[in-house]
């Protein structure tokens, strides 16, 4: 009886043996549905004052901090590797930071100074701003503080300046990280009303107060001084139909693509808004996720390239049409291979 029963019982399998398609390379290859290309993959660079200029982050290894000379290199070889755009972040000097953050409105400014180095140097990258008021102001709050509340409308104001400037120095897109009401209607207007309709906004739409920052924080030198709670503006961990209602009222107020952060604890909240609706979708694999893979891997937990690959295609697979990641360029170049 032994030996007969299985066989019988196995027969209703014959169509159904998905571990068929699984047995060669070649085969597992022809039935791959996700797949990542370079042309995924947006790079984020870290900008500081200086010349052949490079500072570590003892949080994020092997990410550095680069002089606008350097980051010229940088878009250099993102270019290269395939990669189509770059996300600038300002690590702006302790003296110009101000409560006001009037420094996000210089137009000599360590951003503006970057966008147009690149641009001029490597026009074929596009050159994603972030505009948000924490990379120049001094409590680390992206938006303007008074009696220890964040002001909206004051910083939607702020912003409007701070965007006009990057475009005025090469920004190709608008990136708008910091979760105040109003703020991509507000930008949109005022770039049309200076020429710049040409320029998009890629919205942070669902941004969530995530406890996944903290190297960023470093990276850009917010963290230290920090006073309050992004609560009041980043979005509540617990809430997900909350995001798909900010992402329509950006699409409502002119975003051409938004970003949920973020990532791979997010992934349902990606998923929802592309079956939603219909603008390009991205995610950012946050400094945190990126540090989590990291010191995984340098403890010898897992294996760095294939954790890296396998949380790059999750968000493919999970409906993102690109992916913010400081793998980058090592990836684009792997992948190119
Ligand atoms: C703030 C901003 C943050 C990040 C990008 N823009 C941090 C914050 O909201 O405190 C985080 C990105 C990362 O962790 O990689 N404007």
């Amino acid at each position: 009886m032994a030996d007969t029963w299985p066989k019988h019982d196995m027969q209703f399998l014959a169509g159904r043996r998905l571990r068929r398609a699984r047995r060669t390379v070649w085969s597992r290859a022809m039935v791959r549905e996700t797949v990542l290309t370079p042309s995924d993959l947006i790079w984020p660079l870290f900008v500081i004052e200086g010349h052949n200029e490079r500072t570590q982050i003892r949080t994020m290894p092997g990410v550095e901090r680069l002089s606008v000379d350097l980051c010229v290199d940088a878009a250099k070889a993102a270019r290269d590797a395939g990669i189509p755009a770059l996300a600038l972040f300002p690590n702006t000097p302790d003296h110009l930071r101000n409560e006001n953050a009037t420094e996000a409105y210089n137009p000599d400014n360590l951003m503006c100074r970057a966008l147009s180095a690149i641009k001029s140097a490597v026009p074929e990258v596009g050159l994603i701003a972030d505009v948000a008021l924490d990379e120049y102001s001094s409590d680390g709050q992206d938006g303007l503080v008074r009696d220890g509340e964040i002001l909206n409308d004051e910083t939607v104001a702020v912003m409007v300046r701070s965007a006009l400037v990057q475009a005025r120095a090469g920004a190709d897109i608008i990136a708008p990280s910091d979760m105040m009401d109003g703020r991509v209607a507000a930008i949109r207007a005022a770039l049309d009303g200076d020429g710049f309709d040409a320029t998009q906004i890629m919205s942070y739409a669902a941004k969530y107060a995530s406890y996944y920052y903290g190297p960023f924080r470093e990276a850009v030198g917010s963290g230290s001084r920090l006073v309050g709670d992004k609560r009041t503006y980043q979005m509540d961990y617990g809430n997900s139909d909350e995001a798909l209602r900010e992402v329509e009222q950006d699409i409502a107020e002119g975003a051409d693509s938004v970003m949920v952060k973020p990532g791979l604890p997010y992934l349902d909240i990606v998923r929802r808004v592309k079956d939603n609706f219909n603008v390009p979708v991205y995610a950012y694999q946050v400094s945190g996720e990126f540090a989590m893979i990291e010191m995984a891997a340098a403890a010898g937990a897992i294996d760095r390239k294939g954790a890296i690959l396998e949380s790059l295609i999750a968000f493919k697979r999970a409906g993102a049409n690109g992916v913010l990641t400081y793998f980058a360029l090592e990836v684009a170049r792997e992948l190119g291979r």
